[in-house]
């Protein structure tokens, strides 16, 4: 038996679909503090004010919503993953990183 497949299909839909302001201010309050540990503690984010230096700097790597959705769900480096996000809270957070840093 093949364990069931986790693919991004989903989770895409799920991003053009959402309301665009209300993902940005959850995306927003999620990454400063709304998880542990805070993404704020390790980013940098001048949208959300955050001054974090143990991560690159989000305004400078600029990544795209797909890339921040792979970094929580799988971890990267040092930086943890998040499995305890929802599907939803991820693509918040990946939107709004997105079109913060746009
Ligand atoms: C304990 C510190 C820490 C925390 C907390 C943390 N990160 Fe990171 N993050 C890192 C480090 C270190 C890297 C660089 C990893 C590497 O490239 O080796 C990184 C990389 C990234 C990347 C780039 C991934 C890539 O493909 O290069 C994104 C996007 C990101 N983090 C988003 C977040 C978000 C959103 C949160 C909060 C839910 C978060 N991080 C929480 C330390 C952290």
């Amino acid at each position: 038996m093949r364990p069931a497949r986790r693919t991004g299909a989903a989770c895409l839909l799920v991003l053009g679909l959402a309301g665009p302001a209300l993902a940005q201010d959850e995306g927003r309050k999620l990454f400063n503090g709304g998880v542990t540990p805070s993404c704020a503690i390790c980013h940098t984010l001048k949208d959300a004010g955050a001054a974090g230096e143990i991560g690159p700097s989000l305004d400078e790597l600029k990544p795209d919503a797909a890339r921040v959705a792979k970094a929580l769900r799988t971890g990267i480096g040092q930086m943890p993953a998040f499995p305890q996000l929802t599907d939803a809270q991820v693509q918040a957070l990946a939107r709004y990183i997105e079109q913060a840093t746009r």
